[in-house]
């Protein structure tokens, strides 16, 4: 593993490499970040592993400034890697001066759920690895299922944009108790750790509804359930069909639940097959 925090010197070394794997993340690297990366490292020569907090993706300054960092730490987790480049670029390297983010227009499925609750998120991801793919011009670049509406953002922007590069969608990793891992979960009290465990049981509980019951049913059973919850605000919770998609899916007919809430002030997302 060697860092960089200049593009340049990680493109004159993957210059000649047959296949080069792109994992981009916001740091703060837990082991959903590191299965994208051993997954990445089976199926690519090299690997680039990209550090940035994007400003552009966040739409509230506070959030953003909150955003759990610590590169010391992350550098240390990637130490035993051979093959990766970590790329640490600051602003400057990513963002000519007064850049503003692009504003794309694709995906339906991206102006919902979180395209709705949070405005110009997407559109500030977007810039960010369109910039990325550009950059390194990967043959293979990986995204967890956990941000699921992301991925499909992503896949959404490499087929418009007519990018060559493959996007892998990756499998969500979770704590023993089913809480899916984020770098926003260090930032739970105990207290609110253990109040996190509803995410999963709730998209648990309506993949069992969904079984008997109609959606409007589950729907309104999830909602009575997490009102009883202290401490936790539901944002959403949808379950949709995702074959109107299924170009990108690899299972047709897909039906996924999706859920996002605050437990206390930390905003989290998941999403399960039902
Ligand atoms: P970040 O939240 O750091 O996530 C980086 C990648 O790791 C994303 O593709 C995300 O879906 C994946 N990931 C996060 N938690 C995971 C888990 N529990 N299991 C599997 N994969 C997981 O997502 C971003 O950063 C940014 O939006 C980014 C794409 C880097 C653009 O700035």
């Amino acid at each position: 593993m060697r860092a960089y925090s200049s593009h340049k010197d990680i493109i004159k070394l993957v210059n000649k490499v047959d296949s080069v794997g792109l994992v981009p993340t916001m740091g703060s690297l837990h082991e959903g970040h590191l299965s994208l990366i051993r997954k990445a490292l089976m199926e690519n020569e090299k690997v680039i592993v990209s550090i940035y907090v994007n400003p552009m993706q966040f739409d509230n300054s506070s959030d953003l400034k909150k955003y759990p960092r610590n590169i010391k730490n992350d550098l240390q987790k990637l130490e035993s890697f051979s093959d990766i480049f970590v790329y640490t670029p600051n602003d400057n390297d990513i963002y000519k001066k007064k850049e503003k983010k692009k504003k794309y227009n694709f995906s339906q499925f991206t102006k919902i759920m979180e395209g709705a609750i949070r405005p110009g998120h997407f559109d500030g991801v977007a810039t960010v690895v369109e910039k990325l793919l550009r950059m390194f011009n990967p043959c293979n670049a990986y995204f967890g299922e956990k941000d699921f509406q992301q991925l499909i953002l992503i896949k959404t922007l490499v087929k418009e944009l007519k990018l060559k590069v493959n996007i892998i969608g990756c499998k969500t990793i979770r704590e023993d108790d089913g809480l899916a891992m984020s770098s926003r979960n260090k930032l739970l009290s105990i207290k609110e750790r253990k109040i996190a465990r509803n995410i999963i049981r709730l998209l648990k509980k309506a993949k069992q509804l969904y079984k008997n019951s109609t959606l409007k049913e589950t729907k309104s059973e999830i909602f009575k359930d997490a009102k009883l919850i202290k401490n936790l605000n539901l944002e959403y919770f949808e379950i949709l069909d995702l074959s109107m998609i299924s170009d990108f899916l690899e299972e047709e007919e897909e039906i996924r639940a999706f859920i996002a809430c605050k437990v206390g002030k930390i905003r989290l997302i998941d999403n399960i097959i039902i």
